[in-house]
C-alpha cells in the first residue's frame, strides 16, 4: 500500500510524526507538503492528495489540518473519495470496517501525537468488512454519478 500524505501549517508536526511511523512500519508514503512553517491554505494540499487517490494513482491518503474539518470538506468533493475525520480509535476502526474510507483526516490541534499514531496504525491495518456495507457504498457512488451528470 502506498499512502499520499499532506497537511497545512497546523498539521506539519503531526505529519512528520506520521511519516516516521509509516516509514518504521515499512509503508511507502509520498509527501505532498506543506513543508515550511509559513501559513498556507489547506485546500491547496488537500487537493493534491485527494486528486492522487481519486485518480487511482495512489492507494490511500492521510490529510492533516488544525481541526481536520477543512481537509475533510475538500477531500469529499472528489469523486470516489471517502474521507473520514477520525480523532479517536473507534471511529478510525469503523471508518475502515463500514465505510472503506480511503482518506484518513486528522486534527493536528485536536489529537496528541501518540493517539494520532495509534489511529494511523489501526486505520492502515483494518480491512473493509464488505457485505451489507457494499450496498451502501454503491448508493453513495450512484449519488455521485447523478450529481456529476446533472452538474449540481
Ligand atoms: C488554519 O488556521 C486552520 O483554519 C486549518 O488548519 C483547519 O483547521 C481548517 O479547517
Amino acid at each position: 500500500m502506498t499512502i499520499a500524505i499532506g497537511c497545512d501549517h497546523a498539521g506539519i508536526e503531526l505529519k512528520n510524526e506520521v511519516i516516521s511511523l509509516l516509514n518504521s512500519l515499512g509503508v511507502e508514503c509520498i509527501d505532498y507538503g506543506t513543508n515550511g512553517s509559513e501559513s498556507v491554505d489547506y485546500p491547496d494540499f488537500g487537493e493534491k492528495v485527494s486528486e492522487a487517490v481519486s485518480s487511482g494513482e495512489i492507494d490511500r491518503g492521510i490529510l492533516i489540518c488544525g481541526t481536520g474539518i477543512g481537509m475533510s470538506i475538500v477531500a469529499n468533493k472528489f469523486p470516489r473519495i471517502r474521507a473520514s475525520l477520525c480523532n479517536d480509535l473507534f471511529t478510525a476502526k469503523m471508518s475502515r470496517l463500514h465505510n472503506d474510507a480511503n482518506i484518513l483526516v486528522l486534527g493536528g490541534r485536536i489529537v496528541g501525537k501518540d493517539l494520532a499514531k495509534e489511529i494511523v496504525r489501526i486505520w492502515i491495518s483494518t480491512p473493509f468488512e464488505g457485505e451489507r456495507h457494499c450496498i451502501r457504498l454503491k448508493k453513495i457512488s450512484q449519488i455521485e454519478e447523478r450529481l456529476t451528470k446533472h452538474g449540481s
